[in-house]
C-alpha cells in the first residue's frame, strides 16, 4: 500500500499531514510512503528529512494524490490541475479535516469517486481515540497561538510588575467557552503573569478552570445538562443567550483580553459578545474570536480580518494552528499515525463497520455516504467468523 502526503494548497496553510517522525513510524507499519516535494518546508521539514526518515520524494502532486490512501490537513480543494478530490484514485482513502458538517459538495465528489474518506473531526472524544483526537491536538495549538496574538495587540503587558518606575497592574483575561482551546489559552496567560478567568456553560468545567489558577465566572443562568453525549456544549434557546449576553456584558467590560472559543458543532456558534458590549470595553483591548469562521461568539469579529472598533481590535483569524506549523504538525501527525496504527492490517486497510472510531469518523466509503451522523448508514458489520481452539485462534 502507499500513502501519499501532497503539499496543502489552501492560502495561508502551512502545516503538512505527517512530518518525517511520523513517517517513519509509518513506514514501520508496513506501507510505503510518498511526500510531495517541498510539502513541509512552510513547516520547517525539508525533503531531505523526509527521506532520511524513509520517504519517496515525489516532485508531481498527482502522484501524491494517486496513492491508495492520501493524508491530507484540509480538504480537498481546485488546482490548476483539476479539483483535488477528482485527482484522488478511484476507491482510494482519504483522511483530513473535511468539515463533512458545513459542506456537501466536497462529500458528494468522494462518494463519486467511490472513496473511503475519513474526518478526522469525527473522531469520538472517548478515551480510546484520544491521541487520534486531531480537532483537540490543533485547538491546543490555536489557545495558546490565540493568548500570543492579543497580548501582540495589546497595549499593556501580561504580569503585574512593581519598578521604580512606578506599578504595573496585569493584564485581565477573560476566556469564554473553556473546551480544549479554552484551557490552553488560560494555562498560557497565566504562565505570562494574567489575571485569568474561564467561563463555559458545562458544569464540570469549574473545577478544570481553577486547577490552572483562573477564577471560574458564574453567572445566573440555568444551564441545566448543557453537555451532549460526546462531551461538547448542547444549542442553547435564543432566550438563553440573551440572558448570558447581558450577563457575560460586565466581565467582558473589565476584561483586557477576552478569547472566545463556543461552538456547538455544526451549528453556527452562538452571539456571546455584543457590539455594545465590545464599545463598553477600555480602548486597546482585545478580543479574539476562535469561532469567527463559523459566525463569530462576538457580533463584529470578521473571518479573518482585525477589525477595529472604539479602539477595540477583535481578531477573527480562522486558522491558527497554520501559524505554529512544526508543532501543529507534529502533533496532526501523530494524531494521525495512532489512527492508522489502529485501522492497519498487515500494512492494509481494514475497516471494522462496528468500531466506534471508523464508525464515528468514516464519512464516504464504496459510493456511499456512510456516516450516520450525516444521514448516511454505515454498512453492517462483517459477523465474526467462529474458528475452534482446535485450530489455534481464538473463539
Ligand atoms: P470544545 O468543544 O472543546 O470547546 C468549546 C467550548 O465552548 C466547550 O467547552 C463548550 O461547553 C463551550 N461553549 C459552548 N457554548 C457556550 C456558551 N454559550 N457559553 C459558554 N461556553 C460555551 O472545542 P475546542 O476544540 O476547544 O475548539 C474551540 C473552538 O475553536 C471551536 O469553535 C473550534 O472550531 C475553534 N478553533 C478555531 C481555530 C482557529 O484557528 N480559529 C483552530 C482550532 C479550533
Amino acid at each position: 500500500m502507499i500513502i501519499g502526503v501532497p503539499k496543502e494548497i489552501a492560502q495561508g496553510e502551512r502545516r503538512v499531514a505527517l512530518v518525517p517522525d511520523s513517517v517513519k513510524q509509518l513506514v514501520g507499519l508496513g506501507p510505503e510512503v510518498v511526500v510531495e516535494t517541498g510539502a513541509g518546508s512552510a513547516a520547517g521539514f525539508e525533503d531531505d528529512a523526509y527521506t532520511a526518515a524513509g520517504a519517496r520524494i515525489v516532485q508531481d502532486a498527482g502522484e501524491a494524490l494517486g496513492a491508495d490512501l492520501v493524508l491530507k490537513v484540509q480538504m480537498p480543494r481546485e488546482t490548476t490541475g483539476g479539483h483535488e478530490a477528482d485527482r484522488l484514485a478511484e476507491g482510494a482513502a482519504l483522511i483530513c479535516f473535511l468539515k463533512p458538517l458545513d459542506q456537501t459538495e466536497i462529500t458528494q465528489r468522494l462518494v463519486d469517486r467511490k472513496v473511503t474518506a475519513f474526518s478526522v473531526e469525527l473522531m469520538p472524544r472517548i478515551t480510546r481515540a484520544q491521541s487520534m483526537d486531531a480537532l483537540s491536538s490543533q485547538s491546543t495549538i490555536a489557545g495558546y497561538k490565540a493568548v500570543l496574538m492579543g497580548a501582540n495587540v495589546l497595549p499593556r503587558i501580561f504580569p503585574m510588575l512593581v519598578t521604580a518606575a512606578g506599578t504595573l497592574q496585569p493584564a485581565r483575561v477573560l476566556v469564554v467557552g473553556v473546551g480544549v482551546a479554552g484551557l490552553q489559552a488560560l494555562g498560557t496567560a497565566k504562565r505570562l503573569g494574567a489575571v485569568t478567568y474561564g467561563y463555559d456553560t458545562r458544569a464540570v468545567v469549574r473545577e478544570q478552570v481553577e486547577s490552572l489558577g483562573a477564577r471560574f465566572v458564574e453567572l445566573d443562568l440555568d444551564t441545566g445538562d448543557s453537555e451532549d453525549s460526546g462531551g461538547y456544549a448542547k444549542a442553547q434557546t435564543e432566550e438563553f443567550y440573551q440572558r448570558q449576553r447581558a450577563e457575560l456584558g460586565k466581565h467582558v467590560a473589565a476584561s483586557d483580553l477576552v478569547i472566545t472559543t463556543a461552538l456547538v458543532p455544526g451549528q453556527q456558534a452562538p452571539l456571546l459578545i455584543e457590539a455594545d458590549a465590545v464599545r463598553n470595553m477600555r480602548p486597546g483591548s482585545v478580543i479574539v474570536d476562535l469561532a469567527a469562521e463559523k459566525g463569530g461568539n462576538c457580533e463584529l469579529s470578521r473571518p479573518d480580518e482585525n477589525v477595529v472598533d472604539s479602539g477595540v481590535t477583535i481578531i477573527g483569524h480562522t486558522n491558527l494552528p497554520a501559524e505554529v506549523p512544526a508543532h501543529a504538525s507534529q502533533m496532526y501527525g501523530k494524531n494521525l499515525v495512532t489512527l492508522l496504527d489502529h485501522l492497519l492490517e498487515e500494512g492494509r486497510l481494514s475497516l471494522d463497520f462496528g468500531d466506534e472510531i471508523t464508525a464515528g469518523s468514516l464519512v464516504t466509503h464504496a459510493g456511499k455516504l456512510v456516516n450516520e451522523r450525516l444521514g448516511g448508514s454505515m454498512p453492517k458489520p462483517e459477523p465474526v467468523a467462529e474458528t475452534t481452539e482446535a485450530e489455534g485462534e481464538e473463539v
